[in-house]
C-alpha cells in the first residue's frame, strides 16, 4: 500500500521476487530460511551494479511533488520515508516470513503500544491488558477509559487471562505481553487467541523481550506484534524506536492514520540504525541467550548453596515455571533475567560492586546492564512494578559468558561482605 494520506507500508519483498524464493518469480534458486540469512538481508533493495548494498537515511521533510498528490508514494514526511519503508518491509519479513504482514514504524515502543491501543477502540468497547505488563500500560489504560472504553486487566501467568476474555462484553481487544516485563511470566498465545478470536475480539502480543527471531505473535494467532524496537531489536542502547506488524490491512491503515495525525514518526536516522542493526539480530540473540542461561545457572546454583538469591526467572531455564510452555511457543528465550536479593541495601551494594555490567534501566542491548526495579516509583510513593525492594532485572549483553558470571558472582560476595 502506498499514498501520502497512510504513508508506505511494505508488502514483504525482501526475499521474495527477484532473490530467488521458491515461491517467487524471480529465479530457482531457494530463498533464504535461516533466521540469519534472513534478518541480513531483510528489507534489502535489488542488488544493483555501482549502488550502495544498503541505501543511506533519506532526509526529507517534503519531497518534489508535481500536480495531483493522489497515490504519490512519498509526498511530506510525517506521512512517509523511503528508510521506514525498507526497515517497515524488514520487521515485516521477520515477524511474518511468509510475506502475509505489513510493519509500520513509530518513534518509540509507546508510540507503537498506544497506536494499536487507541487506534482501534472506541466507546464501549472492552480492553483486556496485562496487570503485570510493562508499568506505562497503566497509563495507557487511564486514556482509555477517558475515551469511554473499559478496561481489565489480569495477570499473565494462570487461568485469569482466559476467564476474562469468555466473560467480558464488548471485547474489542486482548492485549498481551509474553514474556512479561520484569516478570518474565509468559502466557499460552495460542489457546487465548482463540478465545479472544471467538469472540471477535483483535489480539496484540508486545513482543519486545522476544524480538521477532525469538518469536512470531501472527503465526501463533496474535493480529498484532507491536514492540519498542529501542530493546534488543537495536540493540546498541542508542536510538528509541518502535512498530505495529500485522496481517489485516484495514488494522494497518487505521495504524497509520494513527501516526499521521498524532505524529509519533521514526527519524530516518533512528530508523536507518535500526535497520543497520538487524544484521547482527540473529548473532547478539544468540550470544544474549547463552550469556542469559550461564548467569541464570550461576544464580540458581548461588540460591542452593548461599540462599541470599532467591526468585530466579529466566524463561530459558529449565525449571523455570514458564518454562514449557516458552519452549513450546518461543524460538530462543530473550536476554533478560530477574532475581530477588535479601533486601534493597543487598541490591544496592550489588549493582554497585559490578564491573561489567553497567547499572542502567532498559534492556536488549549489546552491553550487559541491571537494575533495581523497586527504584521506579509512582507519585504514590509505590514502585511502579509490582516487585520486592531486593528485585533486579538484568539483561544480559554479548561480552563473555565466563566474565559475566565472574563478574555476577563476585559482586554477590562484596554485597554480602557489606551487609
Ligand atoms: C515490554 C515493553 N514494551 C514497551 C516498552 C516501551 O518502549 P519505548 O521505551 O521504546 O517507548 C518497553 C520499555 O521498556 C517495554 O519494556
Amino acid at each position: 500500500m502506498t499514498g501520502n494520506n497512510g504513508g508506505p507500508v511494505a508488502r514483504n519483498a525482501a526475499t521474495g521476487a527477484g532473490r530467488g524464493d521458491a515461491g517467487g518469480t524471480g529465479g530457482t534458486a531457494p530463498g533464504p530460511t535461516g533466521e540469519a540469512t534472513r534478518a541480513v538481508h531483510a528489507g534489502l533493495p535489488e542488488a544493483e551494479p555501482y549502488r550502495a548494498p544498503m541505501p543511506g537515511p533519506v532526509l526529507a521533510a517534503h519531497y518534489h511533488l508535481p500536480g495531483d498528490p493522489t497515490g504519490a508514494e512519498y509526498a511530506y514526511g510525517r506521512d512517509s520515508n523511503p528508510t521506514w519503508t525498507a526497515l517497515e518491509r524488514a520487521v515485516a519479513e521477520l515477524e511474518d516470513p511468509t510475506g502475509g504482514a505489513r510493519a509500520v514504524a513509530f518513534g518509540s515502543g509507546m508510540a507503537a503500544i498506544s497506536a494499536a491501543l487507541l487506534a482501534l477502540t472506541g466507546p464501549g468497547d472492552t480492553v483486556v491488558l496485562p496487570a503485570d505488563g510493562y508499568n506505562l500500560l497503566q497509563r495507557v489504560r487511564e486514556r482509555l477509559e477517558a475515551g469511554g472504553v473499559t478496561v481489565s486487566t489480569v495477570p499473565t501467568p494462570g487461568p485469569e487471562a482466559l476467564r476474562a476474555v469468555e466473560s467480558a462484553t464488548n471485547l474489542r481487544m486482548l492485549w498481551l505481553e509474553t514474556p512479561s516485563n520484569p516478570g518474565l511470566d509468559v502466557c499460552d498465545v495460542r489457546e487465548l487467541a482463540a478465545a479472544a478470536h471467538a469472540r471477535g475480539a483483535l489480539v496484540a502480543v508486545d513482543n519486545t523481550l522476544a524480538t521477532p527471531l525469538g518469536q512470531r505473535p501472527l503465526e501463533l494467532g496474535a493480529d498484532l506484534s507491536v514492540a519498542s524496537g529501542t530493546k534488543a531489536l537495536n540493540g546498541h542502547g542508542d536510538v528509541l524506536l518502535g512498530y505495529v506488524a500485522a496481517r489485516d490491512a484495514s488494522v494497518i491503515e487505521r495504524v497509520v492514520g494513527w501516526r499521521k495525525i498524532v505524529g509519533a514518526i521514526p527519524g530516518p536516522m533512528e530508523a536507518w540504525l535500526v535497520h543497520r542493526g538487524l544484521a547482527t539480530l540473529e548473532l547478539r540473540t544468540s550470544r544474549q541467550q547463552t550469556n542469559a542461561l550461564a548467569v541464570a545457572e550461576a544464580l540458581s546454583d548461588r540460591t542452593a548453596t548461599r540462599g541470599d538469591v532467591t526468585g530466579v526467572r529466566y524463561p530459558g531455564l529449565p525449571g523455570d515455571p514458564a518454562h514449557a510452555l516458552a519452549a513450546r511457543q518461543m524460538r530462543r528465550f530473550g536476554c533478560v533475567i530477574g532475581f530477588t536479593l535479601p533486601d534493597r541495601g543487598f541490591a544496592e551494594r550489588f549493582l554497585a560492586a559490578l564491573r561489567i555490567v553497567e547499572e542502567a534501566t532498559s534492556f536488549g542491548g549489546v552491553r550487559s546492564t541491571a537494575e533495581r526495579r523497586g527504584r521506579w516509583t509512582t507519585p504514590g510513593g509505590a514502585s511502579a512494578d509490582a516487585v520486592a525492594e531486593g528485585f533486579v532485572r538484568m539483561s544480559m549483553g554479548v561480552e563473555d559468558p565466563a566474565d559475566l558470571v565472574t563478574d555476577v558472582r563476585r559482586a554477590l560476595e562484596i554485597a554480602r561482605g557489606g551487609a
